[in-house]
């Protein structure tokens, strides 16, 4: 019995040594040691010793679990930091090796536009208004003058929601509603950039757009203040020898109403292909607010005039940028938004 109690200690201290892994090594601490292991089941047969020999067999069965369980726990110490060095070794970082560089964002090109026309006009003393893009036919058509019969009303040109509820066609709602808030106050000096909706699509109308209006409200406000501020903001953003004109035209919450042209930034007013030969290019539709208009939302049209204009943002993206197709700004080719960062 000692002898197979020798034998099983040189046995499970050979496995020991040899083992490699954790689990390996509880599977052998079972199997020498457990409940059902080789030691528990030799000790079974203690019974059948001689009395004298049993204190003797005992006391070195004990020696020997003692001993290997101390092994089993040394050489689970040493695998689990082997492990533990494994593991780092596979982490490591080589902190001197040159960074990834991040992908860095920037505003889009007509984010970039609008925020500077809004400084121009910041500058000048306007401050900014917002409104819903969501709007009634009340702010959008009825309090602007529109008739029933217009054709932006039909269905077919503007996005209803629901009977009466819209996409807005143009940002000139947010006039109704800053006339409605500041009444009887005056100077008003507001513009309103914004998203804006048509049913339109094709190289120089988006279904979606964006306008900056504007509207300035005061006594004795007139066509000349129109121009000169117009002007003032062309020489800002196309460079100082820029010239505006203001060509007739209609629209039913302003009157007089005038088209606005800028030189062409292509020609320098010569003539060429993108300005049909003419010189000119419209940026935006302006005009004197219409006393009817004024008197619906507050302002007595004896005592004040206004001016007011509504300028396309893509119009003025493509000529400050050379660009000729509007679909450009909205088919997301990183190649080409990456070039205004
Ligand atoms: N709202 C008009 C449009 O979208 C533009 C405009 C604004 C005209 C303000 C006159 C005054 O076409």
């Amino acid at each position: 019995m000692q002898k197979k109690l020798r034998e099983i200690h040189n046995q499970a201290v050979a496995e020991i040594v040899a083992v490699q892994t954790e689990e390996d090594l509880k599977k052998i601490q079972i199997r020498f040691l457990g409940k059902k292991g080789e030691m528990t089941s030799l000790l079974r047969g203690m019974g059948q010793l001689p009395p004298e020999e049993r204190p003797l067999v005992g006391g070195l069965a004990n020696q020997i679990r003692d001993e290997l369980t101390n092994l089993f726990a040394a050489r689970e110490e040493e695998l689990r930091s082997k492990a533990r060095q494994r593991a780092m070794a596979k982490e490591h970082v080589d902190v001197t090796l040159p960074g990834k560089q991040p992908m860095i964002g920037h505003l889009h090109p007509l984010t970039l536009i609008m925020e500077e026309i809004s400084n121009i006009f910041l500058g000048m003393g306007f401050t900014i208004k917002e409104g819903p893009e969501i709007e009634t036919e009340y702010y959008n058509f009825e309090a602007l003058n529109i008739p029933r019969e217009h054709p932006a009303r039909e269905m077919q040109d503007s996005f209803y929601i629901r009977p009466e509820i819209l996409l807005r066609t143009h940002t000139s709602p947010v006039q109704i509603r800053t006339m409605e808030e500041l009444a009887p106050q005056v100077p008003v000096r507001i513009i309103a950039p914004g998203k804006v909706y048509r049913r339109d699509d094709d190289a120089t109308h988006s279904p979606m757009f964006h306008q900056v209006e504007g509207l300035v409200i005061d006594r004795d406000i007139s066509l000349s203040d129109l121009k000169g501020t117009l002007l003032l903001f062309a020489r800002q953003m196309f460079g100082p020898n820029q010239q505006v004109r203001l060509r007739p035209s209609f629209f039913p919450f302003t009157e007089p109403s005038a088209e606005v042209d800028i030189a062409c930034v292509i020609c320098g007013g010569q003539g060429c292909r993108v300005c049909k030969d003419s010189g000119w290019i419209e940026i935006l539709g302006s005009g004197m607010v219409h006393p009817r208009v004024l008197e619906l939302s507050g302002y007595d049209p004896e005592e004040y005039t206004a001016y007011a204009f509504g300028m396309g943002v893509e119009r003025v993206a493509m000529l400050k940028y050379g660009i000729d197709d509007l679909r450009m700004f909205f088919s997301n080719d990183i190649r080409m938004l990456r070039q205004f960062g």
